[in-house]
Parts: structure tokens; C-alpha cells; sequence
């Protein structure tokens, strides 16, 4: 039996499904029963019949899987598996914005704590942001924890008031315009697709802005045979799937993310194989109800304002 047989038998035994985000590398993702966008995976995690759900992914999204669904046991498949931009805003910073400015609505990207959302008025995605912000009553937005983001969301919704906090994803921050610059040099005619998460520059240079999920599409309903490509790497792995006759370039050759990369399949296999064993994602009942409500009014918000994705 080979390694993708064992943890297949495993799933089947233990009654378990494998969600894993793009940025996971290429055999993790080929040993997982989904693979998505924050946004599509934790639309996902509601609709899975399996007992137990093994998140290849950072801590974010496994938290995010437990908070719309209480009743499963959530496992990551390595629980040292963080975001750095999650831990740039805590609980306490919120509850201050708030005090500070009480008419904006605090619009938390899903890359939080449950501790942050618990205490904001509305979650959104990089791939819902913009519709979710577009859609709120309130004028004044405070966007935590990611800048670049923000800024993005605010370009694109000039009719909202913005303040910005000062967090931002190292993967994506260290891509800089020179980096860009060299690389259409390099490749020249390549089409480049940038994830929100990196600088305004960056952005501002590129051919299409998207979350992960929307990289993919893009790649996959356009003609042009060359891309440069600007977020983790991970998504190497379906974009050449998907496109056999098309040719993917970073914009440069950090782009990675340190946690996504500690998720392997050995570890899916052996948090399987002993999964009585393993700490599940465990969060405070009342801290959970909270948490979950601008979680699901994001799930509302983005589907009724034409969300299909
Ligand atoms: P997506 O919402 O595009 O999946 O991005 C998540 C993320 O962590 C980006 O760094
Ligand atoms: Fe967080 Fe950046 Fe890693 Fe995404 S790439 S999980 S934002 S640290």
C-alpha cells in the first residue's frame, strides 16, 4: 500500500476528512479530499459529514472550521502551524478601536484569533473583502489586521471612510515593485497575478488581484501562456494541474510561507493513525459563540451579494 492508500484506509477507518489550503505543498494536497481558499474552505467545513475534520492549513482555519461547526473534532495536521499576521492584533486592540471610534464597523479578516473575531463586527476573506465592506451599513470601516489588504479594499470601495492597522503577512510584504520589475524583464508578455497581501506597488504593477482561488481562475480562463505569479508557492502545484500547456513564475524566490510548509504528509498520516490521541482544537463555549457571529454574517453577506465562489 502506498502512502496515499494508508491515509485514504485511515480516513475511512476514523471517519475523517482532509481540507487543505493552497498553500500546502504539492503531495499534501494531493492526499486531501478538498483543497481551496480560506473562503471556500471554510464554506467546506460546514457541509462535511465526516466526524472528523484534519485541517492541512494554519491555525486560522482550523479555528474558523471549529467555530461553524461545534459539534465535530477539528485535528490540525501540525498545531504549531500559526499566521504571523494573526498574532499583529489582539482581543484588547479591538475593544480599544472600538472605544476610540464607535461608529465604524471593524471589518477582521479571517487570518485572526477566535479571541479577535469574537470581538468584531464582521469577518471577510481576500476573496470576499470587497463585496462584504461594500455591503455594510456603516460608513467608517477599522480593517484588521492586514494594511495591504485594506488598502486594496479601500481602493476598490471609494465610498467607505478606511483606517487602517498596521499588520501584514511577512511571505507576501517582502515582494517588493524591483522584484517585479526583474522578473517581466525575464519573462517579458508574462501576465502577473498578485495576492491583496502584498504591497500597494506591487499590486499596482499587476495585471489581475486576487485571493489564491482567483489566481487559479483567472490563469485558467485566459489565453496567455506565461504568468508571474505573487503569493506562496503552493499554488504552483494547481495552477500547472490545471493548465498543462502554461508556464508559472514567482516574482521572486522567498515565497513562502515558514508555517504552511510544516504541514507534511507524514504528519497527516500519523495525527490519523493516532487521532485519540491528538489535542483537537478546543475553544471556550462562550468564547465560540461569539467568535462564530461574524463568521457567518461574512458567509451571509458575501453569498447574498453575489458570492457563487
Ligand atoms: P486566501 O484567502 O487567498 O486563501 O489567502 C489566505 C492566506 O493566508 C493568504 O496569505
Ligand atoms: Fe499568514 Fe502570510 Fe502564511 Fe497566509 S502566507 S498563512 S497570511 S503568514
Amino acid at each position: 500500500m502506498d502512502k496515499y492508500e494508508t491515509i485514504d484506509k485511515l480516513k475511512r477507518e476514523k471517519d475523517a476528512v482532509i481540507l487543505a489550503h493552497y498553500y500546502v505543498d504539492a503531495d499534501v494536497q494531493k492526499a486531501a479530499d478538498f483543497v481551496g481558499d480560506s473562503y471556500a474552505l471554510a464554506k467546506k467545513a460546514t457541509g462535511v459529514s465526516q466526524q472528523n475534520i484534519l485541517f492541512a492549513g494554519v491555525s486560522f482555519m482550523g479555528e474558523s472550521a471549529k467555530l461553524l461547526n461545534p459539534d465535530k473534532h477539528v485535528y490540525m495536521a501540525d498545531p504549531c502551524a500559526g499566521c504571523k499576521m494573526a498574532d499583529m492584533v489582539t482581543a484588547e486592540d479591538v475593544l480599544d478601536i472600538k472605544s476610540r471610534y464607535p461608529n465604524a464597523a471593524v471589518v477582521c479578516y479571517v487570518n485572526s484569533t477566535a479571541a479577535v473575531k469574537a470581538v468584531s463586527d464582521v469577518c471577510v476573506t481576500s476573496s470576499n473583502a470587497v463585496r462584504v465592506v461594500r455591503s455594510l451599513k456603516e460608513k467608517q470601516i477599522y480593517f484588521i489586521p492586514d494594511a495591504h489588504l485594506a488598502q486594496f479594499v479601500a481602493k476598490e470601495v471609494p465610498e467607505k471612510e478606511f483606517i487602517f492597522h498596521n499588520g501584514y503577512c511577512p511571505t507576501h510584504r517582502q515582494i517588493t515593485k524591483e522584484d517585479l520589475l526583474r522578473a517581466k524583464a525575464a519573462h517579458p508578455g508574462a501576465l502577473t497575478l498578485s495576492h491583496p497581501e502584498c504591497r500597494e506597488e506591487v499590486l499596482a504593477a499587476s495585471d489581475f488581484v486576487g485571493s489564491t482561488a482567483d489566481i487559479i481562475r483567472f490563469a485558467r480562463e485566459h489565453d496567455a501562456d506565461t504568468y508571474l505569479i505573487a503569493t506562496e508557492t503552493g499554488v504552483f502545484y494547481p495552477l500547472t494541474q490545471e493548465n498543462p500547456g502554461k508556464r508559472f513564475f514567482p516574482v521572486q524566490a522567498e515565497q513562502l510561507c515558514p508555517d504552511m510548509k510544516l504541514v507534511s504528509l507524514q504528519k497527516l498520516k500519523s495525527v490519523l493513525e493516532h487521532l485519540d490521541e491528538q489535542p483537537e482544537i478546543i475553544l471556550d463555549q462562550a468564547l465560540m459563540e461569539q467568535a462564530k457571529k461574524p463568521l457567518e454574517r461574512m458567509l451571509l453577506l458575501a453569498e447574498s451579494n453575489g458570492g457563487n465562489k
